[in-house]
């Protein structure tokens, strides 16, 4: 359906071109690339719709035995093409997207859409909407565009082997909430746009999956409405600044949920108390690095200052990575590789191909011989996400407690690192996780013997 559309735009920019008085040689050279792009795009098109081709008898027979909505089906039992004329949320005018308007009733709001559209009630309670972002103007860094590009397209590939939706956003939600702040209104604003999913899940721009496989483990999660990386002790004893992690979180979408960004946000920017906040904050922190109230600084002190109130609904969860501090893992990732392969060269059910779709299964088949491997610090276990904390790769005014060389470098490792987990699906893999340009074609039965990877 695409193409059609496409060749029709490109003829009628040819036509007004067509029209101009001075018909100059660039011009004309558009012109021929135009034409040229047109007839390539029909042809795409023809050649794939035509009748006789091989895709022919596969489209008619699938489409014998489903009804007009198959082109809606997304293949994974939701019905993307049906919104009934049922009033929901989406049609009251008081309802805002905006971060400085609170949203009320939100968990019956919910349930009445999904209740509108039982095709995603199903699944409802274990979907995720992965969230993520950078900001609008390209990076300082000469390589900062470049990592992020890398950082998305691991995000991608983690969701896409699990199943997970994603929105990356670029733009500042309300324009007083910036940098860290930023994530705030778009994680509202996910939350009413996918009130088919149970979880938003916020992952920082600079922090990556390293291991593919791994799943979140929800059912640990079914009593909290929150959880980020974080330990008990060092919020109430230690009163420290890091004792939990902000970058990356995952949230209910629900009431209790909304009643936090609104509480947590007005501790920002967009607050008249933003400066008294920065204040309390550093005076109740005594490791936090900068005056400014900042949206880590400001979860912690709900914690600390109102146990009651969220202790119960905010899991810190310290048991695996569930972000983690790049500097105690990328130099890990040689001999977590060895183990890997090791396990594979013993186990043929784990070194089968098979479609990336169903990878899912080979992740619970490597459980088994991964009990030793614990998890986190000192562990042989693929970290789940390594977070790039301070390396800042988009400004590149990484702290300087680092060496630019150390943050480029982990990153590309990790990535390449990650990136191995998915290749081998495509039948490649990096022999070398410090040079992204090299790529061997994995043998059949990779990594059975011996070898130079
Ligand atoms: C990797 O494994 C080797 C050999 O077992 C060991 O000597 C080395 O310390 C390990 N490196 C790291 C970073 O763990």
């Amino acid at each position: 359906m695409v193409s059609p559309e496409l060749s029709h735009s490109q003829s009628s920019s040819m036509v007004k071109s067509k029209n101009r008085t001075s018909w100059s040689l660039t011009d004309g050279f558009l012109y021929l690339c135009g034409a040229f792009l047109a007839l390539l795009l029909v042809w795409c098109f023809w050649s794939f719709f035509i009748p006789g081709s091989d895709f022919e008898p596969e489209v008619t027979g699938s489409s014998k035995l489903k009804d007009s909505q198959s082109c809606a089906d997304s293949g994974m039992g939701v019905d993307l093409g049906y919104d009934p004329k049922a009033t929901t949320f989406y049609d009251d005018p008081e309802m805002s997207y905006s971060i400085e308007k609170p949203v009320k009733g939100w968990d019956e709001k919910r349930k009445e859409w999904l209740k509108h559209h039982p095709s995603f009630a199903a699944g409802a309670s274990e979907r995720i909407v992965l969230v993520t972002g950078s900001q609008l103007k390209p990076c300082k860094n000469p390589i900062g565009d470049h990592l992020l590009l890398r950082f998305f397209k691991n995000k991608v590939d983690y969701c896409r082997i699990h199943g997970y939706d994603i929105f990356y956003n670029n733009l500042l939600l309300h324009p007083k909430m910036h940098t860290y702040w930023a994530k705030l209104p778009v994680v509202k604003a996910a939350m009413l746009a996918h009130p088919e999913a149970e979880w938003i899940w916020w992952v920082d721009s600079d922090a990556a999956f390293t291991d593919m496989e791994f799943k979140l483990p929800l059912e640990r999660y079914k009593n909290h409405d929150l959880v980020v990386h974080g330990w008990p002790r060092m919020i109430y004893q230690d009163k420290s600044w890091t004792s939990l992690n902000a970058g990356v979180f995952l949230i209910r979408n629900c009431q209790w949920s909304m009643d936090l960004i609104n509480v947590w946000a007005n501790m920002g920017p967009m607050s008249p108390e933003y400066e008294k906040w920065g204040q309390i904050q550093k005076s109740t922190f005594k490791d936090k690095l900068f005056p400014e109230s900042d949206d880590q600084a400001a979860l912690i002190y709900l914690l600390y200052k109102h146990r009651d109130k969220y202790y119960d609904h905010i899991y810190l969860e310290g048991e695996f990575y569930f972000e983690g501090y790049w500097v105690e893992i990328v130099g890990g990732y040689d001999n977590i590789t060895e183990r890997y392969l090791e396990i594979e060269r013993g186990v043929p059910k784990l070194r089968r191909r098979h479609a990336e779709k169903v990878s899912e299964q080979y992740a619970a088949f490597r459980e088994e011989y991964l009990k030793e491997a614990g998890n986190g610090r000192g562990s042989w276990r693929r970290p789940f996400i390594t977070h790039f904390t301070g390396c800042q790769p988009c400004s590149g005014d990484h702290n300087q407690i680092y060496d630019g060389k150390s943050c480029w470098g982990g990153m590309i490792k990790a990535l390449n690192f990650a990136d191995n987990q998915v290749l081998r699906k495509y039948g490649f893999v990096h022999p070398d996780l410090r040079n992204s340009a090299s790529v061997s074609e994995a043998p059949f039965d990779y990594p059975a013997e011996e070898g130079p990877w």
